[in-house]
């Protein structure tokens, strides 16, 4: 079929805002929990967009590794007042690639989230942190070795001579750590974590019509509003 002639018509029910959470990182869950059980082959892959120092624009696909789903606890009384730790959505990466050096220079980024049998999409705008080397180390510890080694073979997004060279490191490195011996986290390895600023919810509807609820900062809590298709 042609291009152009590709077409789908959108059929879910509308979003009814009455029904959206107050928090839009339990929206956030009830849709992911949405997309699991639709069978949505990695319904955690996502979108990463950055951007650099001068405004390029960059993207790629990624896989969602953790929400910080859990509300903040009320602050105690004379507690000191120490600081809420951020909530977001973690992903796992080489601090050096691409979109590492962009972070660095433009620690702000967008992430795409498209579930397609469900005809829905979110977006979430954010700043992003670097994951503590602690929760980095215990999130690197449950991947299977052989991502761990694949971790260490990869300068992610430089120019390389061929496979060969990568398939030589792998097996270097799985005589280097045999069987059981810890393998330890790669200097340049790491998590990022995009604190939002926005989340947009957007649900495919007739005639074009779609659905779209975002959420904005407002006051310690969340507002809603609907924004045209
Ligand atoms: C489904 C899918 C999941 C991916 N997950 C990750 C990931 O979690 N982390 C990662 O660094 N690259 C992941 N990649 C590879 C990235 O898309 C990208 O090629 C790589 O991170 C280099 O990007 P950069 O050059 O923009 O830094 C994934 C690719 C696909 C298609």
């Amino acid at each position: 079929m042609a291009i152009q002639d590709l077409r789908q018509n959108y059929t879910p029910e509308p979003i009814d805002p009455e029904d959206l959470s107050a928090d839009p990182f339990d929206q956030f869950t009830a849709w992911f929990d949405d997309a699991q059980q639709a069978g949505i082959l990695e319904p955690n892959a996502f979108t990463l967009a950055t951007a650099s120092a001068d405004g390029t624009p960059n993207a790629r696909t990624l896989l969602l590794k953790g929400i910080d789903d859990a509300k903040p606890a009320a602050a105690e009384p004379g507690s000191g007042g120490d600081k809420a730790p951020d909530r977001g959505f973690v992903f796992y990466t080489n601090y050096a690639s691409a979109k590492g050096e962009e972070l660095a220079a433009n620690p702000r980024a967008c992430m795409n989230f498209y579930w397609d049998t469900l005809s829905r999409c979110v977006r979430v705008h954010g700043s992003v942190t670097k994951v503590d080397a602690e929760e980095t180390a215990a999130y690197f510890k449950t991947r299977p070795r052989e991502s761990q080694l694949g971790a260490w073979c990869s300068e992610q997004s430089s120019v390389i001579d061929g496979r060969e060279d990568l398939m030589l490191k792998f097996f270097q490195l799985t005589e280097e750590y045999p069987d059981e011996t810890p393998i330890p986290v790669p200097p340049t390895w790491g998590g990022y974590r995009v604190v939002p600023t926005s989340f947009e919810f957007w649900q495919g509807q007739p005639s074009r019509l779609h659905d779209r609820l975002r959420y904005l900062p407002d006051g310690g809590a969340w507002k809603i509003e609907r924004l045209s298709p």
